[in-house]
């Protein structure tokens, strides 16, 4: 689902060409593999071992066949003076045949056994620095990718890359190996008949090479259009609640409809292709077996050649373009592979703004001094967010910000959390630029609770948890009893063990909150930061989250971001943000005395609302 037309173009493109740069992300993606590289010799060996055992069960089956014609069997030479030595009876031979069987059991299983420990082990730490990478990445990374993208990449890319580590690669060498041993061999048997076989194989390779080549076209366009018709239905399926309270159940059935039938038609082409493909191959392919046998005959009535040579020669020849065939497939798999590396790398080459590591901060005083901040984003530099913003905050004081939507309230809690760099002015911490601080001290020393609480699926246990990691059963339930959240944890009959998230049980926006609050209580921070906090809550609710959150705030400092007025009545300060402007700043008694002030205004529309 995740897979794009761009990825696709992508891919192409990565197929084409084996560029310089290609190579050498690729191998850089290979040095993952350098502490397996025991496995991966071992398992070449195998590789070898097994290569050779199965090169010689034609030469010993055609051997059975040479006693079948009461001739003796010279293993390697023509006569008895050069061979290395001579079988005169079949039971030797199948006794042979059933060593080289067994040697080719083994050497098989140990080689898939050590390529995949190799691979596997490679591959799960590889996708463990991807991961690392990317969950210690600075916020904007996140802006611009997309997060289907990134998941693929941990996904897809990997898997292509198991596949090139685990088998391409070894079946790669195996089918060199075969294409060298077994040509040489072919020539060895009869020179004149291979030039036959040179003659007249080839060009049937590259007519059903090209033809090939648009097959797949035909097929990667169909895919696309599957693609098209596989996002109706995800869309549709997601959004059903909509489909089905806007009627439009006959639209959405025609829509896919629509996109099905294309679907239909390009399949049809493409098996149109497919199938002149196949005729091709067995009249051309048969065409030309007819003729060698013709060919072959011939030899074997001038004599020079003789019917195990003859059967060894077939034999052999099936390997070698067994060999060219799975050559060029898994060329192909290598690229995509390398294809890979490439877009794993671009990740990993990032520079990580956090690390992996147990926090142990020293605590903050929790003093906050906004200095002459200037902000726009990185995505949108031309337009400017904030402005000439100036505000301290004591250590234990509250402040909240109001202004309507879209003055840049958020963006100021989201500088403090060092979620962008700065463009102009500088944030202070307990006096000390905040930069000065470790990047992760600095986040451990505030908690937030968000307007759009997300939930881990897990426990309601865990959900609190999150707030502190070690947390003891007794700190949890203080903590929800602070939130007052307890009232109705204990009403699921599994309480704090009940199951929440995409998977569990749905809370409501306020229960929500409650977790969140309470898992702000747990880590104990110096500062706090309320972003709309109870926005979407009744009255009720309001009630309950608002005593919990005033439980919360004691002896921290507080920065509330509030579109409802009521809750910040008794805040030490309010500004008010206009347009990315400190518009106003002051208690809620001097403000709302304040004829025309953007605060007043809004406390009287409020009021006249309610
Ligand atoms: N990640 C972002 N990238 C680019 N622009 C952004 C980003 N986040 C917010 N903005 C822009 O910055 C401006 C301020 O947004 P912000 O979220 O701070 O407003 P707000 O005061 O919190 O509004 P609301 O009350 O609706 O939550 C808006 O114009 C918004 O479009
Ligand atoms: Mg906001």
């Amino acid at each position: 689902m995740a897979r794009s037309k761009s990825d696709d173009a992508e891919e192409i493109k990565e197929h084409a060409k084996l560029s310089k740069s290609t190579l050498n992300t690729g191998l850089k993606i290979f040095s993952y593999t350098k502490p397996y590289r025991t496995y991966y010799i071992v398992g070449m060996f195998f590789l070898i071992l097994s290569t050779f055992t199965v090169m010689g069960l034609p030469y010993f089956l055609t051997g059975l066949t040479e006693l079948a014609l009461n001739k003796p069997f010279f293993v390697l030479g023509k006569n008895a003076q050069d061979a290395l030595f001579i079988i005169n009876d079949k039971f030797t031979v199948v006794k042979i045949l059933m060593v080289i069987l067994l040697l080719q059991a083994i050497a098989s299983f140990l080689r898939v056994y050590t390529f995949s420990q190799a691979t596997e082990r490679t591959l799960a730490d590889l996708r463990g620095a991807i991961y690392n990478k990317i969950i210690t990445l600075p916020s904007p990374f996140f802006e611009n990718n997309r997060i289907g993208e990134l998941t693929s990449r941990l996904s897809s890319d990997v898997s292509n890359l198991q596949e090139v580590l685990s088998i391409t690669i070894a079946e790669f060498f195996r089918q060199i190996f075969t294409f060298i041993i077994g040509f040489g061999l072919v020539l060895f048997i009869s020179w004149k008949l291979m030039l036959w076989v040179l003659f007249t194989i080839p060009p049937l390779v590259i007519i059903a090479f090209f033809f090939g080549k648009k097959i797949k076209k035909i097929a990667k366009e169909t895919q696309q259009i599957l693609a098209k018709s596989g996002i109706i239905v995800e869309e549709t399926f997601t959004a059903i609640a909509m489909v089905k309270a806007y009627t439009n159940e006959n639209f959405e059935s025609k829509r896919y409809k629509v996109a099905i039938k294309e679907v239909m038609k390009r399949a049809m082409k493409s098996a149109i292709f497919r199938g002149s493909f196949i005729s091709f191959i067995i009249v051309g392919l048969f065409g030309i077996l007819v003729f060698l046998a013709w060919k072959a005959t011939g030899y074997v009535q001038t004599g020079d050649l003789n019917i195990s040579d003859l059967l060894q020669f077939v034999f052999y020849s099936i390997f070698i373009g067994g060999s060219i065939a799975g050559l060029g497939e898994n060329y192909g798999r290598i690229m995509l592979g390398l294809g890979a590396t490439e877009r794993i790398s671009e990740i990993l080459e990032y520079e990580s703004e956090t690390q992996i590591r147990v926090i142990n901060p020293t605590k903050f005083e929790g003093k906050i001094e906004f200095k002459e901040i200037s902000f726009s984003y990185p995505s949108r530099p031309e337009l400017p967010v904030l402005n000439e913003i100036n505000f301290t905050v004591q250590p234990g004081q509250k402040i909240a910000l109001v202004g309507s939507s879209g003055a840049g309230k958020s963006t100021i809690i989201q500088l403090l959390l060092r979620n962008y760099p700065l463009n102009k002015g500088n944030i202070l911490i307990d006096d000390k630029d905040f930069t000065a601080y470790d990047i992760q001290d600095l986040r451990a020393n505030t908690a937030i609770v968000p307007q759009e609480v997300i939930l881990f699926g897990g426990t309601i246990r865990d959900n609190i948890c999150y707030g502190k990691l070690d947390a003891t059963d007794e700190e949890i339930l203080i903590a929800a009893k602070k939130a007052n959240a307890t009232e109705f944890i204990e009403r699921f009959p599994e309480g704090l063990n009940t199951l929440v998230g995409e998977r569990g049980l749905k809370l409501s926006g306020g229960q929500k909150q409650r977790i969140a609050i309470a898992r702000a209580i747990l880590r104990d921070p110096a500062i706090l930061l309320l972003d709309e906090a109870t926005s979407s809550l009744d009255a009720e609710s309001e009630k309950l989250v608002q005593s919990a959150l005033n439980a919360l705030m004691e002896g921290r400092t507080t920065i509330i971001v509030a579109h409802r007025l009521s809750t910040i009545r008794n805040v030490d300060e309010i500004i008010v943000i206009d347009h990315g402007k400190i518009a106003e700043k002051g208690t809620h008694q001097e403000l709302s005395n304040k004829e025309n002030g953007i605060y007043n205004n809004l406390l009287r529309l409020q009021f006249s609302v309610n």
